[in-house]
């Protein structure tokens, strides 16, 4: 089944009328182009070792997909029917996969576009049994466009998203407005957006949209939603953040 490109052009100009002066929508950026796209970026490409592409090929057929146009049967592919929720940017996978047995009710869909990242997490599930994780190797936005069905998720989490610091590259930012208006397309309602950056000036970034997209109720931090708040584990970048004394910030919103 392929699904048709959803028309944000309107939403966005409609709506959202409280963006700073300056900032560009989503829509300013280029005619069809509505969300940053990371296809172009050619950056960390790696290698896996030998071990790692044996337990890929073994693998990743049945744990793993490559960015397509179907859009997922989570209960085909997880063999049950279960809250389902998605994690963009989940780098090596070391707390998706410390985070995966403490929520053991919950379907976890991790989405990176750093393959050795995901042979991490991929290896990590096979040694350790984890049995809720799921990985997709694609560029979030559009694996959320073209393969995740609107209004089946119970959350999507982005934790210590790539700041992109410099103004150039501010458009690569995946919280903005068109990011946003897609991931609440995909959430139930009452689902939960959970965002964290240890990024002092993408967290200014962040708090001037919490309330640009009219689906998502800005609920601030913490909020009483336990599955998500509660992320117990913390992520290698947050560490890193930590170890240099950032200041780390959390985002929840809530799909109206
Ligand atoms: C700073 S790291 C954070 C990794 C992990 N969440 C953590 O906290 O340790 C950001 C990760 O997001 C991935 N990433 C960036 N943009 C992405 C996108 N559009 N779709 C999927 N992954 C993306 C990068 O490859 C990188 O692994």
């Amino acid at each position: 089944m392929t699904m048709n490109t959803p028309d944000f052009s309107q939403t966005h100009r409609e709506g959202t009328g409280e963006l700073p002066a300056g900032r560009p929508l989503q829509t300013d950026f280029g005619p069809g182009l509505d969300y940053p796209r990371l296809g172009s970026v050619t950056f960390r490409r790696g290698t896996l070792t030998d071990n790692q592409e044996r337990t890929w090929r073994d693998h990743w057929p049945h744990l793993g997909r490559d960015l397509g146009d179907e859009v997922v049967d989570m209960t085909e592919w997880f063999g049950r029917e279960a809250p389902t929720i998605v994690e963009i940017g989940s780098g090596t996978g070391t707390s998706t996969a410390a985070m995966a047995p403490v929520e053991p009710d919950h379907n976890i869909v991790a989405v990176e576009i750093y393959r050795p990242g995901l042979a991490k997490l991929l290896g990590a599930c096979v040694r350790e049994d984890i049995t809720n994780v799921r990985m997709i190797k694609g560029d979030g936005v559009e694996v959320l466009q073209r393969m995740i069905a609107p209004g089946s998720l119970d959350g999507v989490r982005i934790f210590f998203p790539d700041p992109w610091p410099k103004a150039r590259h501010h458009k690569r930012r995946i919280i903005q407005s068109g990011p946003l208006h897609l991931i609440a397309s995909r959430l139930r309602p009452g689902g939960i957006l959970h965002v964290a950056t240890d990024h002092a000036e993408y967290a200014e970034w962040i708090t001037e949209l919490v309330d640009v997209e009219p689906e998502l109720e800005y609920l601030g931090w913490p909020a009483d939603v336990p599955v998500l708040t509660d992320r117990q584990v913390v992520t290698k970048f947050e560490a890193k953040g930590i170890d240099k004394d950032h200041t780390i910030t959390e985002y929840l919103w809530r799909r109206r």
